[in-house]
Parts: C-alpha cells; structure tokens; sequence
C-alpha cells in the first residue's frame, strides 16, 4: 500500500496582509465585516472558516471540529487590510460611496476604516471602460508598473509589521481577452510586460506581482489571469498558491445546488433563463460589452458542465441558456435575480420552476474574500503550490489542471474541500461509503 503522505504545516504567527487590488463594494464590505466581528458588533455569517463544521472519523464517534479549530488558520485579529484603487478614497469614504452597509455600523468603525488608503492602482482604461480613475501609477513599461507592485507589497509588510501576506482580487470586471500567444509560457509574458504587449491586461500585472513575491494570489472576478499558462508556471516556479475564478454568490451559487438535483434525478432541462438587475459601480461597469462578456462565459460555463451532452443526449443535448445583466441604478448593491427553468420530466412532459433572488451582492461575497485569504494563507503554510482545486466551492469557474473538468456541484466541492481540511490534519478520509455500519468491511468509514 502506498504510504500515507503527512503534511506538515506552519503555525501562523504574527501579522496576515490581506492585500485587494479594488477597494470597492465588495472589499470595503469584507473590512468592515471582518472590523466589526473583531469588535462583537456582528457575527461572521456565511463564513465556512469561521462558523462551518467538520465532522471527523467515524458516524458512531459523533466527533465535530469547527474548522477554525481544526486547522490552524490566522485568527481574525491578526489580519491587517491593504489595497489599490484608481479612486483616493479611504475605505471608510468608499464604504460609505458603495451604501452596502448601513451607516449606523460604517460610524461604529470610521476610524479602522479610515486609516486604510489605497496605494496607487495599475489601470488601463482599455480594459475597463466605464471608469475613469486618478489615483494611478505611471511607468515607461509594464515591467515596470509589476516593479512598483512589488515594492508596495514588500514596503507595506514592512511598515505595517506583517508576517506574510495573501491577495484577492476585488477589483473591476475587467473586458473579456482570452488567452494568447504572450500568455503561452512565462518567458513571453515576460518579454511581453518589457515591451509593453496591449494583451497583457492590469490584473494579471498585480498577479504577476504578488507571485514574485510569493504572495499567495485569488481572483475573485471573471478576468483571465491564473487562468493562464504563463501565471501557472511562475506559480509553480515561486512554490505559491493559485486559485480562480469569480466568486460564487447569488444566481449562480443557487444553480450549483438546483442543477446538480435536477440532474441527479435525471430530469431533463429545455432552457434556463437568468436575468438580473444591479445598481452598483460592477453593475455599471458590466454594462459594458466587454465587461459583461468574460462574466457571462463565467456565469454559462457552470450549467455546460452539470448538464453534459456527452453523458446524457437524452436530457441536456438542447438546453437554451441565457444569462443577462442590466444596470439598473435605483437597486444599488441590492441585486434582483430571476431563473425561469424549463424541465422536462417523465414521458417528457414539461415543468416549470422559478426563482426569485433578491440579494445583497457585497453581502454574500465578503465572507467568501475572508474565507480565501485565510485558506490561501493556510495553503501557503501547508507548502501547496500552484493551482488550489479544493477551493473550487467558492468560484463560479474554477481554475483546474488543464485536461481536468472543473467540478461544479456545491455539494461535492464542499467534500472536496472538507477531504482535504481531513489530509491537512492526518484524519481519515470520509467516503461516505458506509457499509462498516452494516458489517462489511472497507478500508475507510
Ligand atoms: N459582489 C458579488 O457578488 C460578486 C460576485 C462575483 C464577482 N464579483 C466581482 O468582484 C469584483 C468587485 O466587485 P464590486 O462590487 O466590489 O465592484 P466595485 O465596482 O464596487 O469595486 C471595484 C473597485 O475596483 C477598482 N478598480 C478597477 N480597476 C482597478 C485596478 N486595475 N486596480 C485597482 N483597482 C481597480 C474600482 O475603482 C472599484 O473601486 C468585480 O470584478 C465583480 O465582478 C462580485
């Protein structure tokens, strides 16, 4: 039998910098929530680290750890908040811009709020064209612009007193470019930033940034940057963690867990029609054409996936599936999601289920940015390198080794992830199996 691979992973100590290119919506809500649940004025609800369970060993032993205790994560009083933005606001000034939270909480918290600033953003208008930004860096190329990336990230560890730091995407919807001939290795993209190539996009210039300085990197949004072969190699190359992309919120979060029963029950699906209308500045910027296509390639993928051609032509060989997003300024942050699903069900007669979402875009998304900086924090302590697939339950497209298919299913990601929170401490590996119970016997419980 092959020997059982133990892990070894670091105590945290002191500082964690938890750095979000964008400090928007979704950033500024992740702060304050954080800021707030330090201070006992709110609790951590939607957060897996901090309130999730897992159980341990056999049914019989009724053994429960919290995830937090389980696995030795940065406490939520050693994290310190960083960021970039293209506007000079401080995070209370664009918490209160965003009109998330409401400002009986922002006042509670202004003066933590307003001492975090955001350092000067690499921007480039081509890549997001609904805004207009002043607080940005220049520089002769985009080697240089990831130089002076770099440097924020080594001065800010240093004046802020920080062990280490992680990364989180928070920033805009940037236009949809598909990987190409400069994203193919790392030496390209190399050349590719000393000579100022137009298809190397803002974000994958902060990504290349932090890798090089070993800074473990998510995205939290649609854009292509671990996404791509050359910033998969320097991750390996650096020995730094890697995970992508979009975080999994509102519609698509509930079509994780909808589609997945639906398929499980061999029910077949003649369309699904999402619409949303959002309010907030992501809304206005995936107005834009460009925007909105890289999100609805992330937002279509996850049902290509669940309702497979190849493995059911009976069921899924002709599903209409249509995602839309209008900009609709009186909803603010406060996004209405609509699904009409059209199912078909024994002897073909059809069905019809809808659903009616009416969320809080920053709301769902913010634990979900504490949950990956702690996790990724945790990779990086654990010696992981490279691509995360066990933080696929958080993403609407996870990034996977090439050849793979993703695994889109809520539920089996959270196996996924709960096996590997097991391996990561030398407990048993659950299969759910379970035929010891009744007196057969197998290798794992
Ligand atoms: N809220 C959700 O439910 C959700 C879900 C999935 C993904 N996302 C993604 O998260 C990201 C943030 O969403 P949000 O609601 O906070 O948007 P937002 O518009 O409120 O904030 C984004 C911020 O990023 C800044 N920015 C843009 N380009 C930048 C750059 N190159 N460098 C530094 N800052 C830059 C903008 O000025 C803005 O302040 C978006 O890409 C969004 O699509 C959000």
């Amino acid at each position: 039998m092959p020997k059982k691979q133990v892990i070894n992973i670091s105590k945290p100590k002191g500082k964690l910098a938890v750095l979000t290119p964008g400090m928007g919506a979704v950033a500024t809500t992740f702060y304050a929530g954080v800021i707030a649940v330090r201070k006992g004025l709110a609790q951590p609800i939607g957060s897996y680290t901090q309130l999730g369970k897992v159980r341990l060993g056999k049914r019989t032993e009724n053994r429960h750890k919290k995830v937090n205790e389980l696995v030795p994560l940065a406490g939520l009083e050693d994290i310190v908040f960083g960021g970039w933005d293209i506007f000079p606001e401080n995070a209370y000034e664009a918490a209160s811009h965003a009109q998330v939270l409401e400002k009986s909480l922002l006042e509670q918290i202004k003066d933590e709020l307003s001492e975090i600033k955001p350092m000067k953003a690499v921007f480039d208008k081509e890549y997001v064209k609904r805004l207009e930004g002043s607080h940005i860096k220049s520089g002769p190329t985009k080697m240089d612009l990831a130089e002076q990336l770099q440097a924020d990230i080594r001065n800010f560890i240093k004046e802020k007193g920080c062990d280490r730091a992680v990364m989180v995407w928070c920033g805009s919807t940037e236009v949809y470019t598909p990987a190409s001939e400069v994203h193919a290795s790392l030496k390209s993209f190399e050349e590719g930033l000393r000579r100022n190539d137009p298809a190397i996009s803002p974000s994958q210039i902060y990504t290349y940034a932090a890798l090089k300085e070993r800074v473990p990197y998510a995205n939290g949004s649609p854009n292509i940057s671990v996404e791509m072969p050359a910033l998969q190699e320097l991750a390996q190359e650096m020995a730094t963690p890697i995970c992508g992309s979009d975080f999994k919120t509102g519609q698509t979060l509930l079509k994780t867990v909808l589609a997945p029963g639906l398929r499980n029950r061999q029910l077949a699906v003649a369309g699904w029609y999402s619409t949303n209308i959002l309010g907030n500045r992501d809304g206005e910027v995936l107005d834009d054409p460009g925007s909105f296509k890289s999100k609805e390639v992330s937002k279509t993928g996850v049902l290509d996936d669940i309702f497979s051609k190849e493995l059911y032509p009976e069921l899924y060989s002709d599903i209409h599936h249509v995602v839309r997003i209008n900009y609709y300024p009186p909803r603010g942050d406060n996004k209405e999601g609509w699904d009409n699903i059209d199912i078909k069900g024994w002897l073909g007669y059809p069905m019809q289920i809808k659903v009616n979402f009416l969320c809080r875009d920053s709301i769902l998304a913010a634990p979900i940015v504490l949950d990956l900086a702690l996790f990724m924090d945790l990779a990086s302590r654990a010696n992981m390198r490279g691509i995360q697939e066990w933080l696929s339950f958080y993403f609407k497209a996870p990034v996977v080794k090439q050849g793979l298919r993703a695994e889109h299913d809520l539920s089996v990601q959270l196996l996924k992830l709960e096996n590997t929170l097991r391996f990561f401490t030398n407990e048993e590996l659950i299969n759910h199996l379970g035929l010891t119970y009744y007196g057969v016997e197998e290798e794992d419980n």
